[in-house]
């Protein structure tokens, strides 16, 4: 069963659910406004007030520890889902962001502590203007539509909890299918910044465990856990 909190300000919806102890599964932290809100590969997450959603699942995967990489791309086919179901047209770019029209409309950042897997969502809501750098867009900005936050919370956390337990239960073909259903990166020309290193090539397929494999531009058959991705013009 869902149990969502709101709080008007927290720094981080993952570090409050993170820190907080005996939160059950099925838990939902949400937060007004995050004044330290976290992204990927140590990023700020803007959080401007009374905009958007910032929200974090807590679940406690059955999972060992190396399958829980994959709840990332659940939580995106389930961000996808649930957003096409309040008629958009959502795409996904691995390994968790969220876009429209090629532009992103949110990001997913897991974090774990003990057996405790949180799920951190971000998603563009009634903000209408963004930095041109950051390639941003909002369910506002694509519709004209002022949204009622609650209402696509509660929708995104459910299909959240969903397509998460799918994933817990093994169905990883359930998910990576729903996944190439969205998917913006398949067929396409990449780079892949993987620490210090970059590759070059064609993404060709998700693996079974959600890792992307990439064909290199030297022939060999790259399996990628991590990165970021760039589409290049081919
Ligand atoms: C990304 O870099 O694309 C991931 C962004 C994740 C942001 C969300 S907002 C709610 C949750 N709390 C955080 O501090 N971050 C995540």
């Amino acid at each position: 069963m869902l149990e969502i909190t709101w709080y008007s300000e927290l720094d981080s919806t993952n570090a409050f659910a993170l820190n907080q102890p005996d939160l059950p599964e099925g838990t939902v932290i949400a937060s007004d406004f995050q004044s330290a809100g976290r992204g990927r590969l140590g990023r700020t997450w803007q959080s401007p007030r009374g905009l958007n959603l910032y929200f974090s699942l807590v679940l406690y995967p059955r999972l060992a520890r190396h399958q829980w990489g994959g709840f990332s791309l659940a939580a995106g086919v389930a961000m996808a889902a649930g957003l096409a179901k309040l008629g958009l047209q959502p795409q996904l770019k691995w390994p968790n962001d969220l876009l429209i029209c090629r532009r992103k409309l949110g990001g997913i950042l897991l974090e774990a502590k003990d057996n405790r897997l949180v799920v951190g969502i971000g998603v563009n809501v009634n903000q209408d203007s963004f930095p041109p750098e950051l390639a941003a867009t909002s369910l506002k900005l694509e519709t004209g539509l002022t949204w009622q936050r609650e209402a696509v919370l509660t929708q995104l956390a459910s299909e959240g909890f969903s397509w998460c337990g799918t994933w817990d239960q093994g169905d990883y073909e359930a998910v990576i299918s729903a996944w190439r259903e969205y998917d913006t990166v398949l067929g396409n020309a990449v780079s892949v910044v993987r620490g210090s290193q970059s590759i070059k090539g064609k993404a060709v397929d998700i693996g079974p465990g959600g890792e992307l494999i990439v064909l290199d531009d030297d022939g060999n058959r790259q399996i990628l856990h991590s990165g970021e991705v760039t589409l290049n013009k081919s």
